[in-house]
């Protein structure tokens, strides 16, 4: 599915810098999923001005030892991880009925390097971070830069690959215009099995992340959706460990974690009047990122031979990596 010469350009593309559009001249090139077209850059699937803000995070970012970043490929339930881990290292300044996670969308407590700190081709003053400075991506591990080579600690949340294509789907489809055609679940299906995705192939992005946590447990941490769901206070406590921030006696016999597992809950989240107006990224609202949160959702959108399909996909690519998956609730 190649674009051919005689589409449109991407007027997003005219906005970018001319190194960055030279560079995109020389790179493999699909339609997109919400642009019309994304590249192949250092290996993975992205747009155009994702690949500038890395390029600009790449040259610039300089990670300390004590930084966080929060690693996922987009609708593993990257918004919950935010909220968790800021509401760790911060419950000490904030109690829970003051939050700013009650106020303030976990996006926006806890910024995107490629969407926000390095976006537009903007340097940010990094210097006035609280510590330990909490930072998002989605960027795969290959190309973290001098994140890879300090000891800062990273956090990945994988989310099996069917509720995660189901997630996307929805997700891209709510943030096209009206006048665009939404992209059918068969196009998309097909080009998530090839690995034609946002920050994908998929099952590279998940192995990066994995064949660190392995390496290197005491700098990767590795958490799955599923799990999670199914008991997210030994998550938690497992996230505060890795992140020095354990959770002391007293503060589990006085609730603390229950009250963090409450407060970053799918169901209180959405409620909150911040979570349900106001934009995320350009074009998609921050309601869309609270659809519902269950884990086998998939199973009323794909067909037995797309399932099929896709397991052949994860078995033929994960097989052997010892990584698997929770498909049902
Ligand atoms: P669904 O589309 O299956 O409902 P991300 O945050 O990476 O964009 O992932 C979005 C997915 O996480 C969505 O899944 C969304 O509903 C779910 N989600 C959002 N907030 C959550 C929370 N606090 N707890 C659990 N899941 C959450």
């Amino acid at each position: 599915m190649a674009i051919t010469e005689n589409q449109p350009a991407d007027q997003e593309e005219e906005k970018l810098s001319d190194e960055c559009k030279a560079l995109l001249l020389s790179l493999p090139k699909e339609k997109g999923w919400r642009t019309l077209h994304q590249y192949r850059f250092q290996g993975f699937w992205c747009q155009s001005a994702e690949i500038q803000s890395i390029m600009a995070f790449q040259n610039h970012f300089q990670a300390n030892d004590s930084d966080v970043v929060l690693a996922t490929i987009p609708k593993s339930g990257t918004t919950w991880l935010k909220a968790l881990a800021f509401a760790i290292v911060n419950r000490h300044r904030f109690s829970i009925k003051s939050h700013p996670l009650l106020t303030s969308n976990p996006h926006h407590l806890v910024p995107f390097f490629e969407y926000n700190l390095y976006a537009n081709n903007q340097l940010p003053d990094l210097s006035k971070f609280p510590e330990p400075r909490l930072f998002g991506t989605h960027i795969p591990y290959p190309s973290l830069g001098t994140i890879k080579k300090s000891n800062c600690k990273m956090v990945y949340i994988c989310r099996n690959p069917f509720d995660t294509f189901v997630s996307s789907w929805h997700f891209i489809n709510k943030g096209k215009p009206q006048s665009e055609t939404p992209m059918s679940l068969e196009e998309a299906f097909d080009m998530y099995c090839k690995g034609i995705v946002g920050f994908g192939p998929f099952w590279e992005h998940m192995l990066g992340y994995w064949k660190e946590s392995l390496n290197r447990p005491d700098k990767v941490l590795f958490l799955k959706y599923e799990d999670m769901k199914e008991d997210s206070a030994l998550h938690l406590k497992r996230l505060a460990k890795f992140l020095e921030y354990p959770f002391t006696l007293e503060e589990e016999r006085n609730g603390v974690i229950q009250d963090i597992e409450k407060l970053c809950s799918f169901e209180t989240m959405k409620k909150l009047e911040v979570n349900k107006s106001g934009m995320f990224v350009k074009n998609f609202e921050i309601k869309s990122l609270f659809r519902k949160a269950e884990v086998g959702d998939w199973v009323n959108y794909l067909s037995p031979k797309m399932a099929e399909r896709l397991s052949k996909v994860i078995e033929e690519r994960l097989g052997g990596s010892g990584l698997r998956f929770n498909v049902f609730s």
